[in-house]
């Protein structure tokens, strides 16, 4: 199937769904991101979110449906930031510039760290910084790879809630500079509405889109705001009632204890 692709789209799933053998872990989804539009996609753990992002970015086909990314370039981020332990901060942000010549990858590796505030971080190695700095040079390397569609998969679930808040504000702040689409994963509500122009919920497995919220609350937003609260409880509601309508008795539990956080 060919999808017909819309210009004003940055990325479009067309009735995706996914089988592992014989578990279906996406049914027939439908979504689209608009360019320079923050998508926060939530669903509890196991509905196939991760599953989703890995089709999107081309490391998986999908069982049936279409995907479409209008021939952007897309470039993916982990919970782990996934360094080379012994390459510096610098060589790990140049990798996704191999292809430019070595001098204006370097003047271009030392811009991007400075846009995720790691000026002068770049002679360390990644185990001379913290998570949170892990994970900026991990978004640096995004940068660096000319990206016009982010596609983020829980990028800062492990990270404490102080650090996780500065990283809302910095991923906000180069998200608005370069105009980028972003489909963002997390099973977190508050940081869903945090970030999120739209929020898209996915039922338990197999995935599909239940609702969709828009959220129309001014930015910056902090995730202890009483809007923030009132929208995430809300939604946290409808979440509960999807995650109680499937599954077996285990997989409910684990998936109502994922939704408190
Ligand atoms: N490569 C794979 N092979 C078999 N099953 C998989 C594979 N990847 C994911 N799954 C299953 O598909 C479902 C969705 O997984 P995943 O996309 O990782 O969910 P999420 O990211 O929402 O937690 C889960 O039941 C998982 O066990
Ligand atoms: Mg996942």
């Amino acid at each position: 199937m060919t999808v017909q692709v819309d210009r004003q789209e940055s990325v479009r799933l067309e009735g995706v769904s996914k089988l592992y053998g014989d578990l279906l872990a996406l049914d027939k989804v439908s979504l689209s991101v608009a360019p320079g539009e923050f998508v926060c996609l939530l669903g509890a753990s196991g509905c196939g979110k991760s599953t989703l992002l890995s089709l999107v970015a081309g490391l998986d086909q999908p069982s049936g449906g279409a995907i479409s990314t209008a021939g952007r370039r897309v470039a993916m981020m982990f919970q782990e930031p996934a360094l080379f332990p012994w390459l510096t901060v610098r060589a790990n942000v140049e990798m996704a510039m191999r292809a430019l010549p070595r001098r204006e990858r370097r003047a271009k590796a030392e811009e991007f760290l400075e846009m995720v505030h790691l000026g002068g971080f770049g002679p360390k190695r990644p185990h001379q910084l913290s998570g949170g700095m892990r994970q900026r040079v991990a978004l640096a390397r995004s940068l660096a790879q000319d990206a016009d569609v982010l596609l983020m998969d829980e990028p800062f679930g492990a990270l404490d809630a102080m650090t996780r808040d500065l990283l809302h504000d910095e991923l906000e702040r180069i998200w608005r500079e370069r105009k980028l689409s972003v489909l963002f994963v997390t099973h977190n509500v508050r940081e869903a509405v945090r970030l999120g122009d739209r929020v898209v919920l996915l039922s338990s497995r197999p995935g599909k889109v239940v609702e969709e919220f828009p959220v129309e609350l001014a930015r910056p937003r902090r995730t202890d705001s009483a809007e923030v609260a009132t929208l995430a409880a809300r939604i946290t509601d409808q979440l509960k009632r999807e995650v109680a309508r499937h599954g077996d008795v285990a997989h409910k539990t684990a998936a109502a204890q994922e939704v408190r956080s």
